[in-house]
């Protein structure tokens, strides 16, 4: 693997998972791999489970781990070509990143969209001009529109309750992705990575749901059935993976915030007892219901946790130069 920045830089679903499983299995098996290099961790926004979990993930592999906390600690960094600089950024990522080229093995970057102009963020400026200029392999912490290292996790953690239980009559597992409400417009990368995944991964029966008005972008959930009825389409799901996002048509705006997208109990009993995914962090009870996310129904802590098994496999991949 040469970067990580899309399910399109990953030949095989399915061998990737049984890796990042195989490193939940026996953690320090491969120690000896990253010896002697250094993965530079770089974000440009919050952030907790990404952080630790790739810190983690490297130091399992023997890597030494340097986080810099670019938004808040390093110079305000230009990203346009041929940009004036006479404004608020101090230093050009064609001057930056070849630098960090030079320090470390492995660059991994988090920034997130500005939700102001769709183009802009859609064109993921921002990591492609990390990799255009770092020379060195990219791992994507979140970027503008999606979110790899996350959608890994979570085809891991449906794999891994997929082994412990089987859909009856041997059926296919029924997954929803469905919209929640949310007090602030969010990115919409959880929602799109996902999306791209379980349809690149093709395992299971996949349905989106979410209120009119708030369409992803078809790029990512070609494949998938859309409802626009929460109820009917939570109906005999076997997880029910909980996220909110900002319209795309319109971009990044919030059209409703009805509550009634909340999920909850009674909603549950729709569903075939279903798991509850969510990526975290959320609002509770604005996103997320506390009795669905103190219940047994929910796998948001195995989920968060599996982040290490998952950044470990690509980690690993990357080193290995498969
Ligand atoms: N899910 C996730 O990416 O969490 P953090 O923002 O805390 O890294």
């Amino acid at each position: 693997m040469k970067q990580f920045i899309s399910v399109h830089d990953v030949t095989n679903i399915n061998a990737l998972v049984k890796k990042a499983l195989d490193y939940k299995s026996n953690p320090f098996k491969d120690r000896s791999l990253g010896i002697n290099k250094r993965i530079g961790c770089l974000f440009l926004n919050p952030s907790m489970r990404t952080r630790l979990s790739t810190q983690i993930a490297a130091q399992n592999l023997g890597m030494e781990v340097i986080v810099f906390n670019v938004g808040s600690e390093g110079w305000a960094l230009e990203f346009e070509e041929e940009a004036i600089m006479s404004g608020s950024t101090v230093e050009h990522v064609k001057d930056a990143a070849p630098i960090m080229g030079k320090y470390f093995d492995i660059l991994a970057i988090r920034t997130f969209p500005s939700l102001k102009n769709r183009e802009d963020d859609y064109s993921e400026l921002y990591i492609k001009q990390f990799i255009k200029y770092a020379g060195i392999p990219v791992v994507s912490l979140e970027s503008a529109t999606l979110h790899p290292l996350q959608s890994l996790t979570d085809i891991i953690t449906i794999q891994e309750e997929l082994t412990k239980t089987s859909p009856s009559g041997g059926r296919r597992a029924k997954i929803v992705l469905t919209w929640a409400p949310h007090v602030k417009p969010l990115p919409q990368c959880v929602a799109n990575s996902f999306s791209q995944w379980i349809n690149a991964w093709g395992a299971a029966d996949f349905v989106i749901t979410h209120p009119e008005d708030y369409e992803l972008n078809e790029e990512f959930t070609k494949g998938a059935t859309i409802i626009h009825n929460q109820d009917e389409a939570l109906k005999n799901a076997d997880f029910v993976y909980v996220k909110n996002w900002s319209t795309y048509t319109d971009y990044g705006e919030i059209y409703s915030n009805d509550p009634e997208w909340m999920l909850t109990n009674k909603k549950l009993g729709l569903t075939n007892n279903a798991k509850v995914m969510h990526c975290l962090p959320v609002r509770r009870n604005v996103e997320l219901s506390d009795e669905i996310l103190d219940s047994a129904n929910s796998l948001v802590t195995q989920e968060a946790a599996n982040r290490v098994w998952a950044a470990q496999a690509v980690l690993s991949e990357i080193l290995s130069g498969k």
